[in-house]
């Protein structure tokens, strides 16, 4: 008897800080995802290069083909991420940019979390990049957590129930969908 092939969620923060509240907002969700699931916060954002179509091919940057591979495998794709500047933080940006030519994204099933100390722009922004490189993103898997930093304690721990609710209906929604 061959056991089904564990369902893959892959987890992108778009904070490189160390002990970034996005970071805590995902590590909650892979203690919550159940056992049967592989649940994968990628580390390697730093290592992505400036965007540069040209050198935009089959064989770019060993980063970039392992980020493109990353997405092309897993079964849903969760984002998760503050606002600089009232735009996309820049290194995220950076490595979804990397994803237009690959279409590694189209038709992915992707959540949206916007954690930051209002977000709405970089939320909205997001929307319209996913919309342009065709990750399937529900609404329901679509959430905005403004001053999540009110709604931490120093561990990283989230203490606002409303927001753990909302992460554990994105959560939700995400596996329905793929199992
Ligand atoms: C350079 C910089 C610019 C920021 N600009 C915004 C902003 O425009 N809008 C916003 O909601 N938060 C802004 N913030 C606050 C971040 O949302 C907040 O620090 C958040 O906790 C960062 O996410 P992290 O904890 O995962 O690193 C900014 C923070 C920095 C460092």
């Amino acid at each position: 008897m061959q056991l089904p092939a564990k369902k893959h969620i892959f987890a992108i923060p778009g904070s490189l800080r160390s002990g970034s509240s996005n970071h805590a907002v995902l590590n909650f969700l892979k203690s919550m995802a159940p056992a049967d699931i592989a649940f994968t916060i990628y580390d390697r954002l730093v290592d992505i290069p400036p965007f540069d179509p040209g050198n935009d091919h089959d064989r770019p940057h060993e980063a970039v083909s392992e980020l493109r591979n990353f997405i092309t495998n897993a079964d849903a794709v969760i984002i998760c991420t503050p606002e600089y500047a009232y735009g996309i933080p820049g290194q995220l940006k950076n490595a979804l940019d990397w994803t237009v030519s690959s279409g590694s994204f189209t038709g992915k099933l992707t959540a949206l979390i916007t954690a930051s100390t209002g977000g709405e722009n970089a939320h909205e922004a997001l929307k319209k990049v996913l919309g342009a490189i065709d990750a399937n993103r529900p609404e329901e898997a679509t959430v905005l957590i403004s001053f999540i930093r009110s709604k931490m304690d120093g561990q990283g721990n989230i203490t606002d129930e409303q927001t753990t609710d909302n992460l554990k209906a994105v959560l939700s929604t995400v596996i329905n969908a793929i199992k």
